[in-house]
């Protein structure tokens, strides 16, 4: 059993600062083939540990992934007093000791933008919260906005503040509220939905994001009392109750993990590539663009298995809220068009900044045309070659990996804590597969 203290915080912060200075050396071109596992999602896991603020009772978690941005939600829960024990390899217990405050911490919301899931616990629970903006990602326009939770708060009665450098939120009660979300957001959907559970009546969210994390994270809640339905549909409800209990949580597998690796066997495309422990049905928009663009794979119940093809063709894709093609996937899929036969036009509509990164492909050798910030038009197929990069960000830096998985030479890939804070042991897992990448 391992406990979560301040020291360790401490010693974690410092080993951090030499991750940033990480590096992966990748020699490309090497033929991948055999099994590999996807973990849990990190976007599920990082919204279940705020529950924690909203219980008395032990929560479990089954499946956490060993990543970045779960030890900063670990080190957030510390820091407001929580025990964070491991159970085993990656099971994990949180329980509330002493509440200790009421103000997140802003180093520690810098790094994650899920933060802002710990302050509708934190809010309904003591009736106020101190945070500053949430960073994350550099992948929309400026800071990414938060209006619709602060909109949000303040429809069930919150009363807001801006200080300086922090929001202070305040509500001696919060109340139950129709909420209809202007534009569909994920966390803003499991931020309300979660908060509303606390609240005094009846809360109905609508124009709701669908994916498959919201659906599993109501039913948490629902097993420790809450009282939500329609979750993974546009309206949600919300029955607000007095207490919640504690509860036993199992992390869907990484959706975005899935797809990510099937694509880079697809692009690959050097031997079979059996994707284990993973949930096929939740990339139905994938499978269809494979089916449209011609990459062999099969499908079963838990696993995907990607083959070898003899050619893939260009597609246009456009990226879309769930059920539609993510745009987590976008730049992995950016990747996979250098190789594929034709012209293929990527339209990123959820990000302002997150086709950027395609001036890094083109500098392997990929012949990419930026149209505007939202298009970019890919002519393939391109022989890449390995460079010198730096990873810009989460998806962006999986998506530089498999493009010098794929390029001739050698390419060091820099700033890999962007990509640690989603892949759990990445160079490791590739390995194995026969990839030739080393962290140093
Ligand atoms: C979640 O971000 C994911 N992060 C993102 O994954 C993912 O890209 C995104 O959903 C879309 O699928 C987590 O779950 C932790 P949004 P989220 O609110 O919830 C705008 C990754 O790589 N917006 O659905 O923050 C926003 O700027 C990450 O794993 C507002 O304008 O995204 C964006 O354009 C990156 N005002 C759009 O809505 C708000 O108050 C959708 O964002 C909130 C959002």
């Amino acid at each position: 059993m391992k406990f979560l203290s301040v020291k360790s915080v401490i010693i974690r912060n410092s080993v951090r600062n030499i991750i940033m200075e990480s590096k992966f050396i990748i020699n490309g071109e090497k033929p991948l083939s055999g099994s590999i596992k996807v973990k849990g999602a990190k976007n599920a896991a990082l919204k279940v540990f705020p529950l924690a603020l909203m219980t008395d009772e032990p929560i479990e978690v089954v499946n956490v992934p060993d990543i970045e941005d779960c030890h900063r939600a670990q080190e957030m829960l510390a820091a407001l007093g929580h025990s964070v024990k491991k159970l085993g390899i990656d099971k994990m217990q949180i329980q509330r000791q002493n509440r200790t405050c009421l103000n997140l911490s802003a180093e520690l919301v810098n790094k994650f933008r899920a933060s802002i899931m710990f302050v509708g616990p934190l809010l309904a629970t003591c009736g106020e919260v101190y945070f500053p903006h949430p960073g994350g990602c550099v992948i929309g326009a400026g800071t990414r906005p938060i209006d619709m939770f602060l909109d949000g708060f303040d429809k069930m009665g919150a009363k807001l503040e801006v200080l300086e450098n922090k929001y202070r939120l305040t509500a001696k009660k919060l109340k139950g509220a129709n909420i209809f979300f202007p534009k569909i957001t994920v966390t803003g959907t499991e931020s309300l939905m979660t908060t509303a559970c606390l609240a005094q009546g009846e809360t109905i969210l609508e124009n709701c994001a669908m994916e498959p994390e919201i659906s599993a994270l109501a039913g948490l809640l629902n097993r420790m009392g809450a009282k939500i339905e329609g979750a993974g549909t546009p309206t949600i409800k919300i029955a607000g109750v007095k207490k919640l209990n504690g509860g036993e949580y199992q992390i869907i597998p990484d959706r975005i993990e899935t797809g990510t690796f099937a694509i880079l066997a697809a692009a690959s495309n050097s031997g079979a590539i059996v994707i284990e422990d993973c949930e096929p049905k939740h990339l139905g928009s994938l499978w269809a663009l494979f089916d449209k663009i011609g990459v062999n794979y099969e499908l079963d119940k838990s696993s995907v298995k990607i083959l070898p093809t003899d050619k893939i063709l260009a597609t246009d894709v456009t990226t879309h809220e769930y059920p539609g093609f993510a745009t987590d996937l976008q730049s992995p899929f950016t990747v996979l068009m250098t190789q594929a036969e034709g012209v293929s036009l990527i339209h990123e509509t959820i990000y302002d900044r997150r086709l950027l990164f395609a001036d890094l492909l083109t500098q392997m050798g990929a012949n990419i045309i930026m149209a505007d910030p939202h298009r970019v038009v890919v002519n393939g197929p391109a022989k890449l070659y390995g460079r010198k990069l730096i990873s810009p960000d989460l998806r962006a830096g999986m998506a530089l990996v498999i493009a010098a998985l794929i390029a001739k030479g050698k390419t060091e890939i820099g700033n890999i804590y962007q990509i640690e804070r989603g892949y759990e042991k990445l160079a490791e897992r590739l390995k194995n597969i026969g990839a030739d990448i080393e962290k140093i």
